[in-house]
Order: C-alpha cells, then sequence, then structure tokens
C-alpha cells in the first residue's frame, strides 16, 4: 500500500486492543482500513499482522500499551498479505512469539512461508494466554480461504472475526452499536469477497453459537451487540442473496 498511513490503538474490551490502519479515499475509492487486534495477557497475541508495508506503523501502535518483543502469538485467519504478510516481520523482532494459524493454513503454507514453525490449532482447540483463553473455530471458505478460521476469546466474548462484515470507509470509530450489515453487504454489492460454499450457513451457526458481544471486525469498526443474532442476520441475507448452487442449478 502506497503512503504513510496513520496508525492508531484504542482499548476495545478488556484488554483487547484495536490497532487501526486508514486508507484515505485518494488512495482507494470511498477509502477503507484495515485492522489488527492485540489481546494483552501474560503471553500477549496479536491477530494478524497487517501488510509489510504498514508493519512500521502498527509496530510502533502495539508499543505504545506493550513491549513488541515480548509478544508470544501471532495468529490470523487466512493466509493473504493483510492477514499475516509481515508475519516474518514480527518473528524477527519477538524472539518468543510463534505463528498461529489452522491446522490447514500450517499444512499447506504457513509451515514453508514462516521463519519459525507455526502453532497448528484443531477445530475447536483452545489456547491459554494466562488469565484468559482463545479457542480456534475452523471456518473453511467463510468468507473465502479454505485455510480460514477465527479466535474465540472466552472472557470478553470476543469474536476475532476477520474478514466477515467487511465495512467500506476509513472506519474511524473504533466500536460501534450501529449497523454494520448494511455497510458491509454494499461492500460486497462492489466486490463480493465471499466463496459462498455449501458450508456457509453451517460455518456461521457455528461462530453464532459462541454468543459474542465483541465482533471484532479486520475492516471497518469492531461491533459491540448481540453477536449471534447478527451473525444470523448475515447467514440470511447471504442465502437470500446468493440462492444454493443446486437450485441455481436447476433453474
Ligand atoms: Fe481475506
Ligand atoms: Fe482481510
Amino acid at each position: 500500500m502506497s503512503g504513510t498511513p496513520e496508525t492508531t490503538i484504542d482499548e476495545v474490551g478488556d484488554g483487547i486492543y484495536r490497532i487501526h490502519t486508514p486508507v484515505p479515499p485518494e488512495a482507494m475509492p470511498g477509502g477503507f482500513s484495515f485492522n489488527q487486534y492485540l489481546i494483552l495477557d501474560d503471553a500477549p497475541l496479536l491477530f494478524h499482522t497487517g501488510y509489510r508495508g504498514h508493519f512500521p506503523g502498527i509496530r510502533d501502535a502495539i508499543a505504545r500499551v506493550t513491549p513488541v518483543a515480548g509478544l508470544r502469538y501471532i495468529a490470523f485467519s487466512h493466509v493473504e498479505a493483510d492477514e499475516c504478510g509481515a508475519l516474518n516481520d514480527f518473528l524477527a523482532i519477538a524472539p518468543e512469539a510463534e505463528p498461529v494459524c489452522s491446522q490447514v493454513a500450517a499444512l499447506v503454507s504457513v509451515g514453508d512461508q514462516s521463519n519459525r514453525p507455526p502453532r497448528a490449532l484443531a477445530d475447536g482447540e483452545a489456547l491459554s494466554l494466562g488469565r484468559r483463553r482463545v479457542r480456534w473455530i475452523d471456518a473453511p471458505h467463510v468468507p473465502h480461504a479454505w485455510e480460514c478460521g477465527y479466535l474465540f476469546e472466552e472472557t470478553t466474548r470476543t469474536l476475532l472475526c476477520g474478514d466477515l462484515f467487511t465495512q467500506p470507509g476509513t472506519g474511524d470509530a473504533p466500536v460501534t452499536e450501529g449497523d454494520i450489515l448494511g455497510p458491509s453487504e454494499a461492500m460486497r454489492a462492489q466486490m463480493d469477497y465471499f466463496a459462498h460454499g455449501p458450508n456457509t450457513r453451517a460455518v456461521i451457526e457455528k461462530l453464532a453459537a459462541t454468543e459474542p458481544t465483541l465482533l471484532a471486525c479486520m475492516h471497518g469498526h469492531a461491533w459491540r451487540g448481540d453477536g449471534r443474532s447478527l451473525l444470523l442476520s448475515l447467514a440470511d441475507t447471504l442465502e437470500r442473496a446468493a440462492p444454493p448452487q443446486a437450485d441455481t442449478a436447476r433453474a
């Protein structure tokens, strides 16, 4: 990404920080934004690394709340540059840090691309950070990538939901209780980032069953509210927008 965007850091839940890099409308029509999330505990975890081009700003933002060298886990949803492009940059400055990803991600990409072996989590597997735990949830192809998955932080009921509810604009407010489904559907109308696989509803229902109260979105605002209801609304909306393939084939 070009330019030197300003990266900010804000606490959006108890010990959960959103690291936010806006991309102005001059650089991307309508503007856009990239977020990483930091969970502070005995073993601090960073979810997403951001682009390599954004690394200095993201590193400096984290340093305002915790020493970057003390990061213990660098987790990410799937293998794309905004999710894990700066993985090796973080591993270079955080000697105890381990990549954390799905088993498929480790097998297919991360075991080769990472300068340190990843810790591959199985669906439902928990990882202790000290006082709190995160749990990995496999989400293949939702919204995209075979290796996709998310982390759920149990104490604050935060679902680190990656590209779900991707919103356009620079997403300046760290947290909103307003509508994010409408904006994310408007975004999807322009650029459909969903795979629309046959498992979409089942995966979203599995995520909804965690009953999150904070959705830590990667693009746009984080969202506070009844996450179960919002996720089920997303499943309904997707189904209305893209009928199952079998129906399409019959049509
Ligand atoms: Fe993605
Ligand atoms: Fe993303």
